[in-house]
Order: C-alpha cells, then structure tokens, then sequence
C-alpha cells in the first residue's frame, strides 16, 4: 500500500486587493463577526438576530411592504428561487438579455419549464423599456418579466425605476436581479414596484459570499400560494419565511449563523454610512476610475448613459495580452481584476469598486498598479 499523502498545513493565503467583479475585500467588522460565539440556529438569541436582519434588510431594499430574508447559498440561488417560486411550467416570461447573467436567468427558466422570450440587446447596451413593454403586448398572458439591474459582466446599469413605472397596473410581475447593485446604487425596492429581488453578499454589501437577500412584493406572494405544482423544497419561500419571519419560527435547513451575523454587521455598516452617501461613494470611486482611464486611451464598453458604478468593463486594446496583464497584476501588485464573461462576450478586464473597495485610495493604487501591467 503507498503512503498516504502528508497532511497540508494550516491554510494562510495571501492578501489580495479584490478589484475583480466579485468578491470583494469584506468590511473589517463583518470579517470580526464570523468570530463570535456560534449560536444554534433556533436559540431565542439567534432568532432576534434573524428579526434585526430582516429589519436592516428592509430598510437596504427600501421595501417597508416586502417579505425580505436572506437565502443559505449565493446570489444563483435568489435567481433561481424566484423562477422556481413565481413561474410554473408552460408560463411565459420575458427576459431582456444583454450580457452574461440575464442569459442566465432565461436558461433557468427553461429549465423549469418556461416559454422563455428573450428581448435582445448587444452587450454593453441596455434592452429599451419600449423593447420589452413591446414583447408583453405580443405575449400578453406573460407572468413576469425580468431584468438584471446591474449586468456584471458588460458594466451595464438598468434603468429599472423606468421599467417599474412602465409596468404599473399590469398583472405581470416585475423580477429584477440586483447582486452588483444592492447598496451601491440606487434601488427602490417598494417605490418603483418590483416583486421579486435578489442580491448577494459579496459585492456593494461588503461581506463575505454565501448568502442571497431577497425581496418579494406581496402580489408576488399572493402568486406563489395560488401555485398548482410543487416547487423546490430548498428554495421554497414559503416554508423559509417560516423559519425567518413567522413566529414560533419553523426549522428549515440549519441555517450559516456565522454569515448571517457578517450580513448584520455589514448591512449595520451599510445603514449608517447611509444609503444615498454609499450610493455617491461608489459612483465617486467610478468616476474616478474611468477619467483615469480614458487619460490613459482605455475604452469602457458600457454605454456612458448606463453605466454601472460598482463593474467597469474597459476594452483590451489591440496587441494587448488580456489575461497577461491579469497575471501581472496578481503577481506583482496582489491585484485581482477579471476579465470578460461568457464564450460570445467582449475581450475586456472587469474592474469592481465595491463596499468598502470604492474608495480613492483604492483608484490610485489600481491605475499605478494597471500603468506598470501595461507597461511590462
Ligand atoms: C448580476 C449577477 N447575477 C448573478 C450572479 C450570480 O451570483 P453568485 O456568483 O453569487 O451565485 C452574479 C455573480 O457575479 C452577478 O454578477
């Protein structure tokens, strides 16, 4: 018999400057939060804890009417569960696609067997309001239509205010994928009259990956307890918001008590920052990036009209070895960045200043740190 391989050490990885499209670097006092006592998931203490989440999730989605709780797994999961809660098979929905993630939501539907209308755009665009208000009339029973406010990977910003208004009074249901945008844009979870949201941990929140805040209107859930066929057991809203919301609370799954005490600390940070000031230091930080680019001849691919505060996608110039570039960052700077998304997607670097990486300082070491990578 050979020997069995020796036991790896203690892990110690190196600092990084998370400068990619996420994660990014996680606040100080959410990382401090992972190591306090751990609770049982149905101890009395723990659950008030679940009620202050709640509570400081309401107030980041800006949706005082929503059923707000946060999902155990990452913001595919809150993508997933809305499809899997509020579209039954042979429903149709519209997706406006145009770029990596809102294909991805138009895969999941059909996946769960949905007549899926994809409204198109070319990535770096936004789909028009006009565009899907348009394919709702051709489709007129669709149940939902969804956008994905911040595209992570073009750079894009949704104008979802606009797409709300345009929906107001009609049956369909507004479902909006908000993980590059809760807490580093603006969002009106109640006042622009969306149903279902999503977000994620890891990006404007500032703490670590592995959990997704949602948002469900309460026409939405009026929707979901008039299903006809069963969905997911782990991504059933209903039998969550009984262990989250509803009092005595009902058990579920064992839930990441560790990350959802960084998910108070850095909501408790969000909330007083404030949310307007976050949503201006993000863009402060944006702004800053991309006059340091163009003085250096980078193109963004975004149209400048949406363009996303919290992911910068900048266009490889020609003769330029992307993934080099990449590596040179990494190595010599501990820079992460990421390049582009999806096999037909642009040849770009994605830049994120997310939470607490939208800061100056931060735009002034990655443009040196960039300068000395483009140099080599
Ligand atoms: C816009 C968008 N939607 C969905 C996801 C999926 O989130 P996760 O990787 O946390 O599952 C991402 C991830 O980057 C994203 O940027």
């Amino acid at each position: 018999m050979s020997e069995p391989s020796p036991i790896p050490p203690a892990l110690d990885p190196s600092a990084r400057l998370l400068c990619g499209a996420g994660p990014t670097n996680v606040d100080a006092g959410a990382l401090a939060a992972l190591q306090r006592p751990l609770l049982g998931h149905m101890d009395p203490d723990m659950l008030e804890i679940l009620d202050q989440v709640v509570e400081l999730l309401r107030r980041t989605w800006q949706a005082p009417g929503a059923t707000v709780f946060a999902l155990s797994c990452t913001g595919t999961a809150g993508m997933e569960a809305g499809i899997a809660n509020l579209v039954e098979p042979g429903d149709t929905i519209v997706v406006g696609v145009a770029g990596y993630f809102a294909s991805r939501i138009a895969e999941i539907g059909r996946r769960y067997g949905a007549n899926v209308v994809e409204v198109q755009a070319d990535w770096g665009q936004v789909v028009p309001v006009e565009r899907l208000m348009h394919a709702l009339e051709q489709h007129p029973k669709a149940r939902l239509v969804a956008v994905v406010q911040g595209e992570t990977s073009t750079g894009a910003l949704y104008p979802l205010r606009e797409l709300g208004e345009a929906l107001r009074g009609r049956d369909t249901l507004l479902m909006a994928d908000c993980v590059t945008s809760l807490g580093g844009v603006e969002l009106d979870f109640d006042g622009w009259g969306l149903d279902y949201a999503y977000s994620c941990t890891q990006k404007c929140i500032g703490a670590p990956p592995g959990m997704s805040p949602i948002a469900l209107s309460e026409r939405a859930l009026q929707r979901i307890t008039k299903r006809t066929h069963p969905t997911s057991f782990l991504l059933d809203l209903q039998l969550l918001s009984a262990y989250w919301i509803k009092r005595p609370a009902a058990y579920h799954h064992t839930a990441p008590i560790l990350h959802i005490y960084a998910l108070h600390e850095a909501l408790r940070g969000v909330l007083t920052e404030g949310l307007p000031e976050r949503w201006s230091r993000h863009a402060a930080a944006a702004s800053q990036l991309r006059d340091g680019l163009a003085e250096r001849g980078l193109e963004t691919l975004a149209d400048p009209a949406h363009a996303l505060a919290g992911v910068t996608g900048i266009l490889v110039p020609a003769g330029v070895d992307r993934a080099a570039v990449q590596g040179h960052l990494l190595r010599e700077h501990a820079i992460e960045i990421s390049g582009g998304l999806g096999a037909p997607g642009p040849d770009i670097w994605r830049i994120g200043l997310m939470g607490p990486n939208a800061s100056a300082d931060t735009v002034v070491r990655l443009l040196q740190a960039l300068d000395s990578a483009l140099a080599a």
